[in-house]
């Protein structure tokens, strides 16, 4: 069986062996809050933090992920980031905002000050078809308020 910790909650799954951590997530959770648009890996809608790190879910196999920690957007629902997002107005059909949310949240625990240029580079993987890039770096450089 394959053992996973979401957002904290302990869970038992038996997926088939090509399932991956997105739709395990979203189909076997119900937490719908990772979003799968590219489902290539492309554009970091499905990122999800694995022990802290972001990856890719739709093209993670959950298999490969046994015995991990995994936190998701709906993981993060209190983190700063949330309304630094929202204050900025870094977003507009929001459809990357939780990807974009999961990253920056890896990012601003290593580095609570990333520089423009860090924070370009932590967030290059993840697109937004909207153009926000520019809200979005600066809710990230005022996270704490
Ligand atoms: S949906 Fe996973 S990278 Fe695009
Ligand atoms: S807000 Fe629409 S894709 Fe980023």
């Amino acid at each position: 069986m394959l053992e996973l910790t979401v957002n904290g909650q302990a869970h038992t799954l038996d997926p088939p062996p090509l399932r991956t951590l997105a739709e395990v997530l979203r189909g076997d959770l119900g937490l719908t809050g990772t979003k799968i648009a590219c489902a290539e890996g492309h554009c970091g809608a499905c990122t999800v933090q694995l022990d802290g790190v972001p990856v890719l879910a739709c093209i993670t196999l959950a298999w490969t992920v046994d015995g991990r920690e995994v936190t998701t957007i709906e993981g993060l629902r209190d983190h700063p980031l949330v309304d630094a997002f929202v204050r900025a107005d870094a977003l507009q059909c929001g459809f990357c905002t939780p990807g974009q949310i999961v990253s920056a949240a890896a990012l601003v625990a290593e580095e609570p000050d990333p520089s423009p240029g860090r924070i370009r580079e932590a967030m290059a993987g993840n697109l937004c078809r909207c153009g926000a890039y520019p809200r979005i770096e600066e809710a990230i450089a005022s996270w704490r308020g």
